[in-house]
């Protein structure tokens, strides 16, 4: 049976990159077809240490009427994109946090023979995005999801940075916004997923099951 693409776009930002970056995946998935969810996981630090940052309590404010993510958002969608900034060369906590409650899905099947890619970002050009990209993954690998990385398969990579992991944004300090290139390669990563989750979906009875 035919099934649509459900993908869920869920990130963590402090300073508003990850969120940009997140959209262009909404944009993208769209572009294929794909019905759209895009989710914020909920903030850990302390309300007084977001406000002594002006750029993360901006940020706070401008996304407030984002969606909290739940796990309902992991059971609905059939394919999953998740982002981070790099914190010490890993996912934040924030999105670890979200990730480690999804035990309850992990355990009925609803997690397995799903779709889902990951983006990632850090100050620097090489400040471990990939290591962040692939502690992402590590998850999906227990979750039994289908890693849907972006390779060469398209001009976009190479244009933003040449990441065959999943879209690396730098935001050097002070800058405010992801470059074009990036949303571009988030974009073509975005369908890229959507078309993969459609097809995955739509063939699930080939599949197997989905759990032990
Ligand atoms: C606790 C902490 C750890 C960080 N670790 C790294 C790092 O390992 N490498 C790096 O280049 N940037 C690091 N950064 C910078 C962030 O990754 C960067 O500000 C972030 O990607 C911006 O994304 P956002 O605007 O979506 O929050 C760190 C920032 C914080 C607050």
């Amino acid at each position: 049976m035919s099934e649509k693409a459900r993908i869920a776009v869920v990130y963590y930002s402090s300073t508003g990159h990850s969120y940009q970056v997140a959209r262009a995946f909404e944009e993208g998935a769209k572009s294929a077809g794909a019905e759209v969810r895009v989710r914020r996981v909920p903030e850990l630090a302390p309300a007084e240490v977001v406000a002594s940052n002006p750029a993360w309590k901006a940020h706070a404010e401008a996304s407030a009427g984002v969606p909290i993510a739940a796990l309902d958002d992991l059971d609905w969608a059939n394919g999953f994109v998740f982002g981070s900034p790099t914190r010490y060369g890993c996912m934040a906590a924030q999105l670890k946090q979200f990730l480690d409650s999804s035990g309850p899905l992990w355990a009925q099947g609803k997690l397995a023979n799903k779709a889902a890619t990951a983006f990632a970002g850090a100050m620097n050009p090489h400040g471990g995005q990939v290591n962040t990209i692939n502690s992402i993954y590590a998850v999906m690998q227990h979750w039994g999801a289908l890693i849907v990385a972006p390779g060469y398969t398209d001009q976009s990579i190479y244009a933003a940075g040449g990441s065959p992991y999943g879209v690396c944004y730098s935001a050097p300090y002070g800058s405010t916004k992801v470059s074009e290139e990036v949303a571009a390669a988030a974009r073509y990563q975005g369908a890229r997923l959507a078309r993969f989750a459609e097809v995955l979906a739509s063939n699930r009875e080939k599949l197997g099951p989905a759990h032990a």
